[in-house]
């Protein structure tokens, strides 16, 4: 039986003082969880040591919204997975649309990422998704098969099971748009049908694959229930102690 994992991606907001505010009121509402359901944030860099010692005492985790690929070095502006283990993260997002589409992320950095964050026994929440024209053009499912395949590439059997995949379909990331239930379950069928194939059903059966893109309060019941649905990647409603810690107890009542 998987458990269902609920990840805020606060994005670039929320410095150290604002982050303290937001982690004090998530606290005071949310900070014992139901033990079938994960919960996670991950803030900005500045913010990740705030979050860990505001979160120390509570079930709440902590993790980043990236990491580079080497190990240490000459790379102005970049953070290594040993500084995210160190700091105490335990997760981190690779490959969000955002950097493909901002910061020249590519298939092959979120492979290079991902073996990394495992190396660094951090869990990598691989993003995948189509935008509006992939989508209308029918070239979905293939490019998101691709997109799994190539982040998977060279990551062996055991540590498959310590990856999350997102499914964020660009098109609904921040626009108020959902996916419908029935599209979400349909691509994470999809996605957890191209990890059968790559390795193994056990091994398929056994990865998180959550859904992101608009998820609030109002919709995360309908879309949580999908059976292959399980959690959610979370912006926006993230950054709102009462909406995050909303969608937790919807969680905590379908696990
Ligand atoms: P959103 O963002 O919930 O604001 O749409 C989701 C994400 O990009 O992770």
């Amino acid at each position: 039986m998987r458990r269902l994992l609920i990840a805020g991606n606060w994005k670039m907001n929320c410095g150290p003082y604002d982050a303290a505010e937001l982690l004090e009121g998530l606290k005071a509402k949310k900070s014992e969880v139901n033990e079938n359901v994960d919960v996670l944030v991950c803030p900005p860099f500045v913010s990740i040591g705030m979050a860990v010692k505001y979160l120390y005492d509570t079930d709440i985790q902590v993790g980043a919204q990236n990491l580079h690929f080497e190990e240490n070095g000459a790379f102005t502006g970049e953070i290594s997975g040993s500084m995210l283990t160190e700091s105490g993260c335990n997760y981190v997002i690779i490959g969000h649309s955002e950097r493909r589409q901002y910061f020249g992320e590519t298939d092959e950095t979120v492979n290079q990422r991902t073996k990394k964050a495992l190396e660094h026994k951090l869990a990598p929440i691989i993003c995948v998704g189509e935008s509006l024209s992939q989508r209308k053009a029918d070239e979905h499912y293939d490019l998101v098969k691709d997109q799994i395949t190539n982040a998977l590439n060279g990551v062996s059997a055991e540590e498959v099971l310590d990856i999350v995949i997102a499914y964020e379909p660009i098109w609904a990331i921040g626009t108020g748009e959902t996916a419908s239930p029935e599209q979400a379950q349909e691509m994470h069928e999809h996605i957890r049908n191209v990890v059968a194939n790559l390795y193994s059903q056990d091994a398929a059966d056994s990865i998180n694959i959550l859904y992101g893109g608009s998820m609030k309060p109002a919709n995360a019941q309908e879309l949580l229930s999908q059976a292959d649905v399980d959690g959610g990647l979370i912006g926006g409603a993230s950054l709102d102690a009462d909406s995050f810690s909303e969608i937790i107890t919807i969680a905590e009542e379908l696990a």
